[in-house]
């Protein structure tokens, strides 16, 4: 039986100490997971959003507006400035429509996610299989290869797996959860306001992240694992 996402977060909770994992939060529709989680843990809930300095004015007032909403603290991770600035100076700030968006990513995403898992055993994501070729084998459970080092394994925990985007706004609707008003414009998946544009009717959820790349390659380094076979250690709901 396919295990539900509360359970998935009890999971974690009985599992892990609260300085041993942390909830990632984009400022979309995986707010739903702040939901779930403060239901059950309250309000020191731990949550980190990485802030890549190039969101939308709507994600930035959002992640406020959650903020506020759970009464909960989340941990707002900005990329190292030096090397930022250094990127800049070297390549401009649109270099991603150029030579890709991996770079940039890098840079502002990957390095302070990096930096902020090193201190942790576990965390939360908020994918689900229905995202995209990339995601359709992502289990509940599974070792993040990405991240884990030689001396230490981390656990990536991704509790909406098996739901579907109907299940997502479902959820949002019934539990009348705060939501990004980017949503109500066409955007279905949110990341970087220079990288992510509305998608059209039929288009797959995550067609307007990167939309001058290939629909296969769409992974910025959070979730680069994706690309590769997976390691399960605990395939739950396969
Ligand atoms: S992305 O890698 O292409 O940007 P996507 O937007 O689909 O990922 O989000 C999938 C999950 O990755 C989110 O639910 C969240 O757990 C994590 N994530 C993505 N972007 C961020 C961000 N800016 N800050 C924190 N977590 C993020
Ligand atoms: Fe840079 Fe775009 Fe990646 Fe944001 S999504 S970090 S702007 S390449």
């Amino acid at each position: 039986m396919t295990p539900k996402p509360t359970d998935i977060l009890q999971e974690v909770f009985d599992e892990y100490a609260r300085d041993q994992f942390a909830f990632s939060f984009s400022g979309a529709e995986d707010v739903v997971l702040i939901d779930i989680g403060t239901k059950l843990l309250g309000s020191d809930l731990p949550v980190f959003t990485l802030d890549t300095g190039r969101l939308h004015p709507e994600t930035y007032q959002f992640i406020e507006k959650v903020r506020e909403h759970y009464n909960i603290s989340i941990d707002v991770l900005s990329p190292d400035t030096e090397t930022l600035e250094s990127f800049v100076r070297d390549k401009g700030l649109f270099s991603f429509y150029q030579d890709g968006h991996l770079e940039c990513c890098s840079i502002r995403k990957v390095q302070p996610l990096q930096r902020k898992l090193a201190g942790l055993a576990a965390w939360v994501t908020g994918q689900r299989r229905d995202q995209g070729a990339s995601r359709t084998e992502i289990p509940s459970r599974q070792v993040d290869r990405a991240f884990s080092t030689p001396e230490r394994e981390l656990i990536k925990f991704n509790p909406l797996a098996a739901w579907t985007s109907e299940d997502v706004w479902d959820y949002i609707r019934r539990h009348d959860v705060p939501y990004n008003p980017l949503h109500d414009q066409g955007f279905l998946s949110i990341g970087c306001a220079p990288c992510t544009r509305p998608i059209q009717e039929g288009e797959s959820e995550r067609a307007g992240r990167w939309w001058w790349e290939n629909e296969d390659e769409k992974e910025c380094g959070l979730h680069s694992q994706n690309l590769r076979p997976i390691q399960v250690i605990q395939e739950q709901d396969s």
